[in-house]
């Protein structure tokens, strides 16, 4: 059944908030003060979800997408609007989300991407032997020869699909600075792989199936801000570099004394600040493998321990400075409590959810100051937004 409404906002995610009979409704590509006529797609207690049907008075911010996958591959929320006014959107966003969870008024400064091709790493469904993504409500799949966020080099392996030659399952595709490739793939059918096309096509680092390497090898070598790091194909990365080498500009500043660099990856962010003595955490094996040997790499002593990042407690040591860059779901109690206690001069907090990160600030600003906050617009043209905040202790 169809309905007629007008959006009056949108929700954390970009989504149209309008209502129905007095339900809230969630629409998304759709834009503040906009009449659409909408097709319920979910009831659910408390709200519905919708889809657009057509767009009865377009805002004046609307723009044709230039995507012919979007609104069908769930993968961008922001194509019906130009750059400019997605950051304004995002910009507002995370202040509101700063009032709502964290009771903060925040100015942030927001720093800008190229719009498209930055994505170093992508992952797609294979099915009857075509590549795509599931769409992100119904869960169909659409078959893509293309993804406009992807690198290049990512979306010329995808034109060559054929040469992997395997029905269904599910592939990986990470592309470095030099555009070499990394490629994980699952599945449980036979498959048949043209491995010396590919390496004549495309610079072919290695390839892992269900988990063996049968290719190459399973890591590459990043480089940014000067830096290079090794990365396995299980260790977690940032997707975009040019945003990367931003976030290395802002934390670089000063000499941040003895670090913590918790949820350190393979190392990225510690050993990117000035400091005289570093100790990184992070739960992945492969991950802190890698960081130890980026310390070498870098002519940096620093001290890497697999684990839980609540381990921080156990470092026997002044700490001046936490760096902390977790997961979507953010800091958990005993980490938060334990760098409370630590209390040191300065946290930088990194977060890709600003409601969790909004959340985190809500306990930490008891005893620190905002001295400044970037949005750092990460992943152009889809819902997902970074943050990074400094703080600094407010005085006793
Ligand atoms: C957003 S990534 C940041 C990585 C790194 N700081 C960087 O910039 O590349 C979050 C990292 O936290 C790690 N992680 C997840 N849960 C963890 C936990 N409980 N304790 C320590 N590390 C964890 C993940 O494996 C991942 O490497």
């Amino acid at each position: 059944m169809k309905k007629n409404i007008i959006i009056k906002t949108l929700d954390h995610e970009g989504k149209g908030i309008g209502n129905i009979d007095g339900k809230i409704i969630f629409v998304p590509n759709t834009l503040p003060n906009e009449e659409v006529s909408v097709e319920i797609t979910k009831e659910k207690t408390n709200y519905l979800e919708g889809e657009v049907s057509e767009i009865l008075k377009p805002s004046s911010l609307r723009v044709k997408s230039v995507c012919p996958y979007y609104n069908k591959c769930g993968g961008c929320s922001y194509m019906h609007v130009n750059l400019n006014d997605e950051e304004s959107i995002k910009t507002n966003i995370v202040k509101n989300i700063f009032k709502k969870y964290a009771n903060l008024e925040i100015n942030p400064t927001f720093i800008s991407s190229k719009e498209y091709n930055y994505r170093n790493k992508i992952e797609l469904k294979i099915e009857n032997n075509n590549w795509g993504y599931y769409n992100a409500s119904s869960h169909d799949f659409i078959k893509i020869d293309n993804c406009l966020i992807a690198k290049d080099s990512i979306n010329k392996l995808i034109k060559n699909k054929d040469l992997f030659n395997i029905k269904n399952g599910e592939i990986i595709i990470r592309s470095n600075y030099n555009d070499e490739l990394l490629i994980k793939i699952n599945t449980e059918d036979n498959y048949n792989i043209d491995i010396d096309r590919l390496k004549n096509n495309h610079k072919i680092i290695g390839i892992i199936v269900n988990n063996k390497l049968i290719y190459g090898e399973d890591y590459f070598y990043e480089r940014v801000g000067g830096y290079i790091f090794k990365v396995n194909i299980n260790s977690f990365f940032q997707v975009n570099l040019d945003i990367l080498n931003e976030v290395f500009n802002i934390i670089k500043k000063g000499n941040l004394g003895n670090v913590v660099d918790l949820y350190c990856g393979v190392g990225t962010l510690g050993i990117a600040v000035n400091k005289d003595k570093l100790y990184g955490i992070e739960i992945i094996p492969e991950a802190i493998k890698d960081a130890i040997k980026n310390a070498k790499i870098n002519n940096q002593n620093n001290i890497y321990m697999l684990g839980d990042s609540s381990n921080i407690k156990e470092i026997n040591d002044e700490i001046n400075t936490i760096i902390i860059d977790p997961p979507r779901s953010g800091l958990n109690k005993q980490t938060l409590d334990n760098i409370l206690k630590i209390n040191p001069e300065i946290i930088i907090y990194m977060s890709c959810n600003p409601i969790t990160l909004a959340r985190d600030m809500f306990e930490i600003k008891q005893k620190y100051d905002i001295h400044n906050c970037y949005i750092l617009n990460m992943f152009p043209r889809t819902k997902h937004i970074e943050t990074v905040c400094l703080l600094n202790r407010k005085n006793p």
